[in-house]
């Protein structure tokens, strides 16, 4: 069967963290909607997502989110060829809202229901960006709950060759920024301050023997937060600029330790981190390599249903069809 002679239309949905989105993306590839309602303000306060707050929300806003979405793309439910929540990983009450309401769909359209891996979409937000990518490439996925760097064989056939060992960099990220006083989330912050001053502090870049390509932010964060209650006097664009800038080298160093492992010389970027100017500028520069380098449109970046639901449709010509019974898992790996 050519599937993409069929159009199939998938309905993403998204609530694994602190985003309620739905979107309708035709053949993995194009947006039809992509309605993305954020939390940010509710949280701010708190300096960081309340799980319980965070699906309560979702809740409230799961039913009108769709509905405009399908507004947006200009079909009803009917259209509508398959259904794709995240169901994985996630704050478990955040992720049981929208697997619920998927299954409800699912079961009064009967629609074919695929539960899809979070980390999955933030991989294929590079499929909506660029129509001609395909696999295999290297896929750096940098968020606020995960770090690693996966050799993306096919669609749906992952390799991780290393990932964090402690802190996610997106978590990294968030904590500097609290403790500089930025406030919540830290990453755009911390990425806007930095571009203001000079990556003049020597910070600690964790080391571990071997050839092993797996990654560790704790001891980094730990020195910036411990300098910056020692000095408070210390600059905080200086200090910003020089934990973004060590980051940086910490994860390109492993980038490149990979495409030598793997003499793959295509990289996809993936996860809000990758949102960051100065890590993308860093990534660009791998070009003068002869390493072609992909990085999703900023509003792909961060959570989304248009990615969940492109990665929905490959997990779906690939047979991955989910039964009624599909539960919510917190800590699924790819
Ligand atoms: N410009 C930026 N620079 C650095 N970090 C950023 C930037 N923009 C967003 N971030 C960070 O990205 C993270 C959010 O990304 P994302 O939505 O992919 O993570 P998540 O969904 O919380 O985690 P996961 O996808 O692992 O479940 C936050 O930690 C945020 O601070
Ligand atoms: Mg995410």
């Amino acid at each position: 069967m050519d599937f993409n002679e069929k159009h199939i239309k998938v309905l993403g949905i998204e609530s694994s963290c602190d985003e309620t989105s739905v979107a309708v993306v035709e053949n993995g590839r194009i947006i039809l909607s992509n309605v993305i309602d954020t939390q940010i303000p509710i949280h701010e306060k708190y300096g960081g997502v309340v799980p319980e707050i965070a699906s309560r929300n979702h809740i409230e806003a799961i039913s009108r989110v769709t509905k405009k979405a399908l507004e947006d793309a200009n079909i009803t439910f009917q259209d509508i060829d398959v259904i794709a929540p995240t169901y994985g990983p996630g704050l478990v009450g955040a992720l049981l809202v929208g697997v619920s309401y998927a299954k409800a769909l699912s079961y009064t359209l009967n629609k074919p229901l695929i539960g899809t891996n979070h980390i999955q979409g933030h991989i294929a937000a590079n499929y909506i960006t660029y129509p001609e990518l395909q696999p295999p490439f290297l896929c750096v996925m940098m968020s606020g709950g995960n770090t690693q760097i996966v050799h993306v064989k096919d669609y749906t056939q992952f390799e991780v060759l290393g990932k964090t060992r402690d802190d996610a960099i997106g978590e990294a990220f968030d904590k500097v920024a609290r403790v500089v006083g930025l406030g919540y989330p830290g990453g755009p912050k911390v990425d806007k301050i930095a571009s203001e001053g000079k990556a003049d502090i020597v910070l600690p870049k964790a080391h571990f023997d071997g050839d092993t390509l797996d990654f560790s932010f704790s001891g980094i964060k730990t020195a910036v937060v411990n300098l910056h209650h020692k000095n408070p006097q210390i600059n905080v664009a200086n200090l910003c600029a020089s934990f973004q800038s060590t980051v940086t080298q910490i994860l390109m160093e492993n980038v490149e330790k990979a495409i030598q492992k793997t003499n793959i010389k295509t990289i996809a970027l993936a996860g809000g981190v990758s949102a960051n100017s100065y890590i993308r500028k860093a990534f660009m520069g791998l070009e003068e390599k002869q390493i072609k380098v992909y990085m999703p449109d900023l509003k792909l970046c961060t959570d989304n249903a248009a990615m969940i639901a492109s990665a929905g449709y490959y997990n779906y010509i690939a047979g991955n069809e989910s039964e009624l019974s599909l539960n919510a898992i917190p800590n699924l790996s790819l």
